[in-house]
C-alpha cells in the first residue's frame, strides 16, 4: 500500500496541541476528577497522548461507534458495553475528528441517559464549514479544510492507523471518491 505523501499536520504540531489541550483541560476542571470516555478505534491514539499529559486523577472508558464504510457513511451503531459507570461523574468525551458532528452529539444523547454530572468534549480535529448540529466540542485541536485525512489513529477502510502524523489522501487514493 502506498503511503499518502501530503503530510497536514506534523507528528510535532501534534504533541504541541495535545499538550495545550491538556493544559487547558486540567485548568478548567481545577483535579475533580474525570471520566475519559473515548470514541473507538479512532481517538486510541489521541487518548493514549492526552490521558499521560493530563496531570489530574480520572478513568478511562470507551464507546464504540461506526458510521464509515471507506468513506461513506452507513447508519451509526453506538456500543456502550464497555464503558464504566458514569452517574454523577464528570464526563470528558474524546473523539479523533468532528466532521458532521452527528457522532458526538448522538454519542452525547446517549451519555446522557447514564446521568452524568457534566458532559464535555475534546476533539483534535475539526472539518471546517462541515457541521450538521448545533453544538460544538469544548476543546478542540485543529480546524482543517474538509479532505480525508488519515493518521494519528485515523483510518480509511482499517489502514493507516499507525501513521505518526496526519497526511490528507488524494481523490486518486479513494476508492470511489469522497464522502
Ligand atoms: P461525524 O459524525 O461526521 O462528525 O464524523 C465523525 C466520525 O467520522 C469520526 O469519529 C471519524 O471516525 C470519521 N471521519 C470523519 N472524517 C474523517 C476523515 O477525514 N478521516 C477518517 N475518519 C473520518
Ligand atoms: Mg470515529
Amino acid at each position: 500500500m502506498l503511503l499518502p505523501v501530503k503530510i497536514l499536520i506534523t507528528a510535532e504540531q501534534i504533541q504541541q496541541s495535545v499538550q495545550q489541550l491538556a493544559t487547558a483541560i486540567c485548568h478548567r476542571e481545577q483535579g475533580r476528577p474525570l471520566t475519559v470516555i473515548a470514541v473507538m478505534t479512532g481517538s486510541i491514539v489521541f487518548l493514549a497522548d492526552l490521558i499521560r499529559k493530563l496531570d489530574m486523577p480520572l478513568r478511562v472508558g470507551v464507546v464504540q461507534t461506526s458510521s464509515y464504510q471507506g468513506t461513506r457513511r452507513g447508519p451509526l451503531r453506538i456500543n456502550s458495553d464497555m464503558m464504566p459507570d458514569i452517574e454523577g461523574r464528570d464526563v470528558l468525551l474524546v473523539d479523533d475528528i468532528f466532521d458532521t458532528g452527528n457522532t458526538l452529539f448522538e454519542v452525547v444523547a446517549e451519555l446522557d441517559q447514564f446521568a452524568p454530572r457534566s458532559i464535555r468534549s475534546a476533539v483534535l480535529l475539526l472539518k471546517q464549514g462541515k457541521q450538521e448540529v448545533s453544538f460544538i466540542p469544548d476543546y478542540v485541536g485543529f480546524e482543517i479544510p474538509d479532505e480525508f485525512v488519515v493518521g494519528y489513529g485515523l483510518d480509511y477502510r482499517d489502514a493507516y492507523r499507525n501513521l505518526p502524523y496526519l497526511a490528507a489522501l488524494e481523490p486518486a487514493d479513494l476508492e470511489g471518491g469522497m464522502p
